[in-house]
C-alpha cells in the first residue's frame, strides 16, 4: 500500500531540489542495477535527511543500515568538517557497492563503514551522536533504540524509517512479525518519558525523535 499518494509523491519529487547531480546519478545506479532496489531512501527522503543533517551541522551521526550507501552520503551533507559519520551494513556485497559510492563523495574521509551485525558493532562505537538513522532489520528497532539512546546527546536526533510499514500498522489486526515489530516500537516510542516523537508521512513513514 503506498502511503503517501502517487501524484502527491511525484509532484513533491518534480519540486524538491536535485542539487547534486552526481549523488543523484549513484541513486540512480541502485535503481537501475540492484535487485532490490526498493531498500533504498527515496530522493526526496534523501533530500530530507541532508536538509535535517545540513541544518544540525552534526559532529557524529551513526547509520544502521547502510546498503548502497545513499542515505549515508545525504546524512554526510551536514557534516561539521572534523566531523564523522559511522554506518553499518551486515551484508558484504552491498557495503562493497557503498565503499565504492563513498569513494566518490566530497565526505569520503569523513565516512566509516563497518562491515557486520549492528547489535554487536554498535556498543563498540563510543562516540556521543547527534543524529542516529535506524534503518535496518525491523524486529530489532526497539533494539537499536535502546542502545543507542544513552549514547544520543541531549537534544540529539534519532529518524527511524518504515514506521507506517507499508501500510500494516493501520490494519485493524497487524500481522507478519515485521509489522508488529513496529507496532510495538512506535509505541513503545510514544510512551517513553525520555523523549519526544513525531511521524512524518514521507515515504513509509519516518519517526523523528528527541532526545530530552
Ligand atoms: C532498508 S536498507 C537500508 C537503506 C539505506 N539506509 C538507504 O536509505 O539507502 C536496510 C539495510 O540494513 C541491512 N541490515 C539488516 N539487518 C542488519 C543488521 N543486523 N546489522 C546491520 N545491517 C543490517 C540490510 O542488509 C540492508 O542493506
Amino acid at each position: 500500500m503506498d502511503i503517501v499518494n502517487p501524484l502527491a509523491e511525484a509532484y513533491i519529487s518534480k519540486l524538491s531540489s536535485v542539487d547534486d547531480k552526481d549523488l543523484y546519478n549513484i541513486y540512480l545506479q541502485t535503481i537501475e542495477q540492484h535487485p532490490q532496489q526498493h531498500l533504498q531512501s527515496s530522493w526526496v527522503q534523501g533530500q530530507f535527511l541532508s536538509f535535517i543533517s545540513q541544518l544540525i551541522q552534526p559532529q557524529f551521526i551513526l547509520e544502521i543500515g547502510t546498503f548502497t550507501g545513499f542515505s549515508a552520503m545525504c546524512l554526510a551533507k551536514g557534516l561539521q568538517a572534523t566531523g564523522e559519520l559511522h554506518t553499518i551494513e551486515l551484508r558484504e556485497q552491498d557495503a562493497n557497492t557503498a565503499k565504492t559510492n563513498f569513494n566518490l563523495s566530497p565526505k569520503q574521509n569523513q565516512i566509516h563503514l563497518h562491515l557486520g551485525n549492528a547489535v554487536e558493532i554498535i556498543p563498540t562505537l563510543q562516540h556521543q551522536w547527534d543524529i542516529v538513522f535506524i534503518d535496518a532489520d525491523k524486529t530489532n528497532y526497539i533494539n537499536y533504540y535502546e542502545l543507542v539512546l544513552p549514547m544520543l546527546k541531549d537534544g540529539g536526533l534519532m529518524i527511524a524509517d518504515n514506521v507506517l510499514f507499508h501500510g500494516q500498522v493501520l490494519e485493524k489486526e497487524i500481522k507478519g512479525k515485521n509489522a508488529i515489530a513496529i507496532n510495538n516500537f512506535n509505541e513503545n516510542v510514544a510512551k517513553d518519558d525520555r523523549t519526544e516523537q513525531i511521524i512524518l508521512s514521507v515515504r513509509d513513514g519516518l519517526m523523528l525523535i528527541k532526545k530530552k
